[in-house]
């Protein structure tokens, strides 16, 4: 990306932010949208016209994000929101299963699944990683004629590698299951094309890749799946009264909005809207081929340094299943603020006082790159790492 791009990011300067995949660091335009939206709140009150107007282009600039319609885009308050309207939201009947590999996912796309089975008396089928990498074939080979729903993160959250998506929907398509995927990771890091992957419903938050602020989210659901769906939720937003106004109650048979718009409930998170509108503006506007190219450039050249200085670099050298997180270490804790590895603990300890900023997820240390970041940045974080290397004990050996 072009300088003027980190000048957007006043937090870019002074350290060096590789922890994206946590929490992004918010552009001046997204800032300056949600000013705009306070300044209204505190000074006029607001006109709703002008809020839904707000909403409705979000939702418009998201689903051209994604390939998708409009109307095959909810608007939730995270990714959590999503997952659980479109899982709770299907036709379950007991005996049937949902397959998911546990290992891979944030526990958000694993609770409601064991919610679920108490509720509906469904198999939550769990799938082993294949060496932090999504198996299609394990994966596959756990679906049978009850499977009614497959579920994946397109880019775990550790150790971040690319799921071969398009792979497990044609093996969900083969049983006659549906795919749901946890994209919290992926949108706004890699160019994402919902019809050609072929999913079915995909959930996302704005606050990582998407430069947005928390409590801003989507649900994506295909335009023919989404119109057999009975909502387990409803409110005003989601029923169709041909314009009737936000109050008005008709009685007789529910109406519901066409495709996912029945899964909008009450009013709107418009601050968030407000800012998510603002940063899909940007990253429409830059292409995501061309962010994806960037980020996944820098990974490449940051695993490559790490590798260099004898690190272990999970997954090893750059290849297809890296995105935008780089991680280092041996995956597979559940430990989110130290890593089974002393030498690694000692590692994180060293560029946190360096100033390289950095996350620990399932036992690894996690580095994940923005848009904003730079060579610059790769080159300190790798400079850094070099001063641990040569002034350390030799890995793997007692400290
Ligand atoms: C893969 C993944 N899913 C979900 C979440 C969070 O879910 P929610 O937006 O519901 O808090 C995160 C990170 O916070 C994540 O990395």
């Amino acid at each position: 990306m072009n300088p003027e791009v980190r000048a957007l990011f006043p937090g870019a300067g002074g350290r060096v932010y590789l922890d994206t995949s946590a929490r992004g660091l918010m552009p001046d335009p997204v800032r300056e949208a949600i000013e705009a939206h306070v300044r209204v709140r505190q000074y006029e009150g607001g006109d709703k016209e002008k809020l839904w107007s707000i909403v409705e282009a979000t939702r418009k600039g998201f689903a051209k994000l994604i390939n998708a319609d409009p109307d095959e885009v909810a608007i939730t308050k995270n990714v959590s929101e999503g997952l659980n309207l479109f899982g709770a939201s299907l036709p379950w009947q007991a005996g049937d299963n949902v397959v998911v590999c546990p290992e891979l996912e944030h526990p958000n796309n694993i609770y409601l699944w064991y919610n679920l089975a108490k509720l509906h008396g469904i198999e939550v089928r769990t799938v082993g990683a294949d060496a932090g990498a999504l198996s299609v074939e394990a994966m596959s080979a756990a679906m049978d004629e009850r499977t009614r729903l497959v579920t994946l993160p397109t880019i775990s959250f550790a150790p971040g590698f690319i799921s071969d998506t398009a792979g497990v929907v044609a093996a969900a398509r083969r049983v006659g299951a549906l795919t749901l995927v946890d994209a919290a990771q992926s949108i706004g890091a890699i160019d994402t094309d919902v019809r050609a992957l072929g999913v079915d419903a995909l959930a996302v938050a704005a606050q990582k890749c998407m430069m947005a602020d928390y409590g801003s989210g989507f649900l994506y659901i295909r335009r023919e799946v989404a119109d057999g769906l009975v909502p387990i939720h409803v409110a005003r937003y989601g029923i169709d009264l041909d314009g009737a106004h936000e109050t008005a109650f008709s009685e007789g048979e529910l109406k519901y909005k066409s495709g996912a718009l029945r899964f909008d409930l009450g009013n709107y998170n418009y601050l968030g809207m407000a800012g998510a509108g603002a940063a899909i503006k940007l990253l429409n506007d830059w292409g995501m081929v061309a962010v994806e190219s960037h980020l996944r450039g820098l990974a490449a050249r940051l695993a490559d340094g790490f590798l260099e200085l004898g690190l272990p670099v999970a997954g090893g050298a750059p290849g297809p299943h890296l995105a935008h997180i780089v991680s280092v270490g041996k995956s597979g804790g559940g430990r989110h603020y130290s890593a089974d590895d002393p030498a690694m603990n000692s590692l994180r300890g060293f560029l946190t006082t360096e100033g390289v900023h950095h996350s620990i997820r399932s036992g690894v240390l996690r580095f994940s790159v923005g848009v904003f970041n730079d060579d610059r940045d790769v080159g300190r974080a790798l400079e850094v790492a070099g001063r641990w290397v040569a002034s350390s004990v030799p890995l793997g050996e007692p400290r």
